[in-house]
C-alpha cells in the first residue's frame, strides 16, 4: 500500500527515534504532525521533512500528557492537512537517576508513569473516534523490554510505564478488531539516542552492541502498509524482524 500523500502523528518527534521515524514517515510521502515539548527540535525536523522530501509538516510544541492541546491538534490537522492514518506513540522519558525503586524520587518514577503510559492513552484516545468512523487506521505504541530495570533493579517507573503501554495495546486488540484499526507494539532494541546516552548501565556498551534505529523504521512503514494487519495486539520486535530479513 503507498503512503504518499497520508498522514502520520509521531510523537517525541524532535530527537532520537522519534526523529528517524519521522524522516523515514516523509520519505515515504507521509504528511506529518510531529509533537515533542521542545519546539526548536520538532521546528527543525519538520523543516527537514518538507525539505528533503516535499512533505507537509506540522510542528507540535505540547505534552503529550495535556489532552486540550492534543485534541486541538488533531482538529488542526485533520481540517488542515488530511485524515490521520498512522499514529506512533514514541515520547517518552526515563528517570534521571539510575536507582533502585527503595532509593528512588518517587515522584520522578511517577512523572515518568504519566509521560510514558498518560500520554499515549490521551493522543491515542483523542485519534481513535475518527480512525474507527474511517474504518482505517494504525496505532504503533513504542515500547521495551525495560531490560535494563531487570537487570538492575533500577528504572522501576519505565518499567512499569513500558509493561502497562503494552497492556493498553493488548488489550485494545478485541475492541477493535473488524474496525479496520489495528494497535500494534514495537520493540527498537537498545539503540544509542539521548534517553539511552543518559543510562549509566549502557555506557560500556560497545559500537557493534546497540541496535540501528533503521531496523525500527522499517517496522513502522510496515505497520503503516498493512503488513501485519493480522498481529493487532501484538509485539513486532524491530531488529529481530530485521535480521530475519538479511539473507
Ligand atoms: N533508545 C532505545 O534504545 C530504546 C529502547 C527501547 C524503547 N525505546 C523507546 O523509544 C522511544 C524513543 O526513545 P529515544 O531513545 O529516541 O528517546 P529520546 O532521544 O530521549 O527522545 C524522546 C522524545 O520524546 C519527547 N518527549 C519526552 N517527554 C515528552 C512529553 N511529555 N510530551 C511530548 N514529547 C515528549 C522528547 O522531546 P521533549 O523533551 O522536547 O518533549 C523527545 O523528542 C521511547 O518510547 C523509548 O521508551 C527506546
Amino acid at each position: 500500500m503507498t503512503l504518499q500523500g497520508r498522514v502520520a502523528v509521531v510523537t517525541g518527534a524532535g530527537r532520537g527515534l522519534g526523529r528517524d521515524i519521522a524522516l523515514g514517515l516523509a520519505e515515504a510521502g507521509m504528511h506529518l504532525a510531529l509533537v515533542a515539548r521542545t519546539g526548536q527540535q520538532v521546528r527543525a525536523v519538520a523543516e527537514e521533512a518538507t525539505q528533503a522530501h516535499g512533505v507537509r509538516a506540522f510542528p507540535a510544541a505540547l505534552d503529550v500528557r495535556d489532552a486540550a492541546a492534543v485534541q486541538r491538534l488533531v482538529a488542526h490537522v485533520e481540517q488542515q492537512v488530511g485524515p490521520i492514518d498512522l499514529l506512533v506513540n514514541n515520547a517518552a522519558r526515563i528517570e534521571r537517576q539510575e536507582l533502585p525503586f527503595w532509593e528512588c524520587d518517587v515522584e520522578d518514577a511517577w512523572d515518568v508513569v504519566e509521560v510514558n503510559l498518560r500520554g499515549p492513552m490521551v493522543v491515542t484516545r483523542a485519534l481513535l473516534p475518527a480512525m474507527v468512523q474511517r474504518g482505517r487506521g494504525h496505532v504503533v505504541n513504542v515500547t521495551s523490554l525495560a531490560r535494563a530495570a531487570a537487570r538492575t533493579g533500577t528504572y522501576t517507573g519505565y518499567a512499569v510505564s513500558k509493561r502497562a503501554l503494552s497492556a493498553l495495546t493488548a488489550s485494545l486488540a478485541e475492541p477493535l478488531a473488524g474496525t479496520g484499526v489495528v494497535a500494534v507494539d514495537v520493540l527498537p532494541g537498545l539503540v544509542r539516542t539521548g534517553l539511552t546516552g543518559s543510562m549509566p548501565v549502557w555506557a560500556d556498551v560497545p559500537d557493534d552492541g546497540w541496535d540501528d534505529a533503521a531496523a525500527t523504521v522499517h517496522v513502522v512503514l510496515d505497520v503503516a502498509r498493512g503488513r501485519y494487519d493480522d498481529r493487532s495486539g501484538d509485539v513486532l520486535d524491530a531488529p529481530a524482524l530485521a535480521a530475519a530479513r538479511e539473507p
